[in-house]
């Protein structure tokens, strides 16, 4: 049975990868969930798997060298795969250095542990080992002109603190890979949205504001553009070039799905209005009057668009699930899990977002 370390596995898109493999493998892999549970990790988005058999969690810190170089050595780990990190851009911007040290140092010792269980005598790594870097679309810095892409092939020019510590980690995997020829991917994404995001993010935030008739942030002139993909079809993709993907590459992933922070936002109120049932007292606070223009996020990248031409002509990867079907699901899912908000939402994140926004 294959073993897969996961790190990260109880924040967004770790909690979603780890669920999606279950789903796709059930009892046929054994996945280890390593998290050290900040503000953004938490175990109830994975209830649900908890108890199995073949799931275990390990409350550790990736810069832990002495706690993750244990998992190796208790554990056959196969495949790794590496979603932890402080991920939050406007956090990066307040405080910079817990990025530097989760993002860099972390990935520097989940690589030395990893390559110190899989290196064999002869400096060769042992059949079917592969680690896999999930990074961002945003080490390659903001697109200013229509028509621009980001390639596999686009020089790193990285902008915030964090995409700065993405980039830097991107390095130190690719570093080891051409010295060491370490067993490794990289994947590129650009922003996700789904269930269990946290609301520090555009998407879950405004969802959140608007049933509550809270104003709704929106930064700069609002025409900052993102490209959209949803949650599960990321962790199809890690999958997916974890299986079919050829060592030492990156791979691109992303949506096909530009839209304008102003658009989401308009999207979001309209399905609401159209979600919420005439009874629900909710309905009544959700409007486009509540859109609010406040100031900018400094160095604020305007565009992201990636081209994900290369993941999808050597390994069949594409986005299958359209927007408009995404979005609603998202709502869906934040309507059926009010208190699932109320704990994320209860504690520390009011401080934030007092300290953030007012
Ligand atoms: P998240 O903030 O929701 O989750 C991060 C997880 O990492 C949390 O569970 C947290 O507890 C854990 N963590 C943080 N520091 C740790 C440490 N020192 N040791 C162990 N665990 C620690 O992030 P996310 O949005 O799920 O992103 C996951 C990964 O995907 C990140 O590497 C991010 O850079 C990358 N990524 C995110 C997006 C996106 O749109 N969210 C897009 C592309 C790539
Ligand atoms: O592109 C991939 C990246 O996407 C990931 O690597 C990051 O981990 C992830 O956080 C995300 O970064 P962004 O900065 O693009 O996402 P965020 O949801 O913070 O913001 C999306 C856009 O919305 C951005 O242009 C800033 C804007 N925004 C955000 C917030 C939180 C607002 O206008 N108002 C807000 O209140």
């Amino acid at each position: 049975m294959r073993t897969y370390l996961v790190t990260g596995g109880a924040g967004f898109i770790g909690s979603n990868y780890i669920q999606y493999m279950f789903r796709k493998y059930d009892n046929t892999i054994r996945i280890i969930n390593v998290d050290a549970l900040t503000y953004a990790g938490n175990l109830e988005n994975l209830k649900e798997i908890a108890n199995r058999e073949n799931y275990t969690f390990i409350k550790a810190d990736i810069t832990d060298k002495a706690a993750i170089q244990k998992i190796f050595e208790e554990n056959d780990i196969d495949r790794v795969v590496h979603f932890a990190a402080e991920s939050h851009v406007d956090r990066s911007i307040r405080n910079p250095e817990i990025f530097v040290q989760t993002n860099v140092l972390g990935t520097a010792v989940l690589l030395n542990c990893a390559k110190a269980a899989w290196e064999q005598e002869d400096g060769s790594f042992k059949e079917g080992k592969r680690f896999l870097h999930v990074s961002t679309d945003e080490v390659y810095g903001s697109l200013e002109k229509e028509g621009e892409y980001f390639y596999e092939t686009t020089p790193y020019a990285p902008r915030s603190p964090y995409s700065a510590s993405k980039a830097s980690s991107d390095m130190l995997v690719k570093a080891y890979m051409d010295t060491y020829r370490f067993p490794a991917n990289i994947t590129n994404c650009s922003n996700n949205y789904g269930p269990y995001q946290f609301p520090e993010k555009l998407i879950p935030l405004i969802i959140n504001n608007a049933l509550q008739g809270k104003k709704l942030p929106v930064y700069g002139d609002g025409k900052n553009v993102r490209d959209w993909l949803y949650v599960e079809d990321h962790a199809k993709a890690i999958d997916m070039v974890q299986e079919k993907g050829r060592l030492f590459e990156t791979y691109n992933v992303g949506g096909h799905n530009e839209k304008q922070n102003i658009e989401i936002v308009t999207i979001i109120i309209e399905t609401l209005q159209e979600q919420l049932s005439d009874t629900d007292p909710r309905k009544a606070l959700v409007s486009k009057d509540l859109i609010t223009y406040v100031e900018d996020r400094k160095g604020h990248d305007r565009r992201y668009a990636i081209a994900p031409d290369k993941i999808k002509a050597e390994i069949g990867w594409e986005p299958e699930t359209m927007f408009k079907d995404g979005i609603r699901q998202t709502i869906q899912w934040y309507f059926e899990h009010e208190d699932w908000m109320k704990n994320v939402t209860s504690g520390d994140y009011q401080k934030y977002y007092e300290e953030m926004y007012e």
